[in-house]
């Protein structure tokens, strides 16, 4: 599965544009995916909350996580993204074209330098930061400068600084924040605070992004605004997308494969059409929901 194809790796361009026209999901076009994750368990006590979960993502893919409250879809997050130890599994990602690397054991932090970014369910802001410092701080990660540089800003740290603060304006344009970069990030309202979560964790240049329930607490006009970003980050910046959603229309729209969990396994996966037909689904899940 990890095997690495050469003519791709050469040329990882060519390689995204023909995975962004096809979004197959299919292993077996000599595309590797960003994301490879086998068998993945984990045990909270005599809790199973993850049972032997497999997916993958292909390049510039948006995928949905979906399946009813308790299924699993947070903490299989938490153990790909560091936060959890898996119980038993593996994960491995990696950029198109570059070498990919088991995370299972990294911490978070090494992790989004890594590549993987993330929204958190629960929103996790520096209350006390203004918008824009809340993006800078996403940005750290990518920056080189060490604490004496900070400290005596040589001109090195100074242009760097001028960089993070450029690039942080930039991605809460892209967001639709620029505006209220001074305001006190508690200040903003839920939707926004959403938004401004998805800036900061693209301040770090992912190739993955996760996205726990991003449209949660928005209105009507917010979640159109959001299923364009989404777009945007996928198809101008080749970001590849794993998505948390209650939602089912933005679910529908948006993705190109669905994974369904229920009490922690994997019950179906597939393109949109196949998931909202499937009686499995229906049963666990859909049919809880009258937009679906
Ligand atoms: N840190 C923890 N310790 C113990 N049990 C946990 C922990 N985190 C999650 N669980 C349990 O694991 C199960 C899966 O929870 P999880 O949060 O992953 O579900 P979810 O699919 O994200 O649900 P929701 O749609 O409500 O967010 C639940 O039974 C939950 O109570
Ligand atoms: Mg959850």
């Amino acid at each position: 599965m990890h095997s690495e194809n050469k003519a791709e790796m050469q040329n990882p361009t060519s390689a995204r544009r023909k995975q962004n026209g096809a979004h197959s999901g299919s292993q077996n076009d000599g595309v590797q995916p960003v994301l490879s994750v086998k068998s993945l368990s984990k045990n909270f006590g005599g809790l199973r909350a993850l049972n032997d979960v497999d997916m993958h993502i292909m390049p510039g893919e948006i995928v949905a996580l979906i399946g009813p409250n308790g299924a699993g879809k947070t903490t299989f997050f938490n153990c790909v993204t560091g936060i959890y130890l898996p119980t038993e599994g593996e994960v491995w990602a990696g950029r198109q074209g570059e070498p990919h690397k088991q995370l299972n054991n990294i911490s978070p932090h090494h992790i989004t330098s890594f590549g993987l970014a993330r929204t958190f369910q629960n929103i996790r802001l520096f209350s006390s930061m203004t918008v824009l410092e809340n993006v800078m701080v996403g940005r750290h990660c990518r920056t080189k400068s060490n604490v004496l540089g900070a400290i005596f800003r040589n001109p090195a740290s100074r242009n760097e600084e001028q960089e993070t603060v450029d690039r942080a304006y930039a991605l809460l344009e892209e967001v639709g924040l620029q505006d209220l970069w001074q305001e006190s990030a508690s200040n903003l309202p839920y939707g926004a605070q959403r938004r401004l979560e998805i800036a900061r964790a693209l301040a770090t240049d992912p190739f993955l992004l996760f996205l726990d329930e991003p449209a949660a607490g928005m209105n009507p006009q917010e979640t159109v605004e959001l299923k364009k970003l989404v777009l945007r980050l996928r198809d101008k910046l080749g970001i590849s997308i794993l998505l948390i959603e209650h939602d089912m229309g933005m679910v529908m729209s948006l993705s190109d494969r669905i994974y369904v969990m229920e009490y922690g396994s994997r019950i179906a996966y597939g393109k949109p059409e196949d998931i909202r037909n499937n009686p499995q689904v229906i049963r666990a899940y859909l049919g809880e929901s009258d937009d679906a």
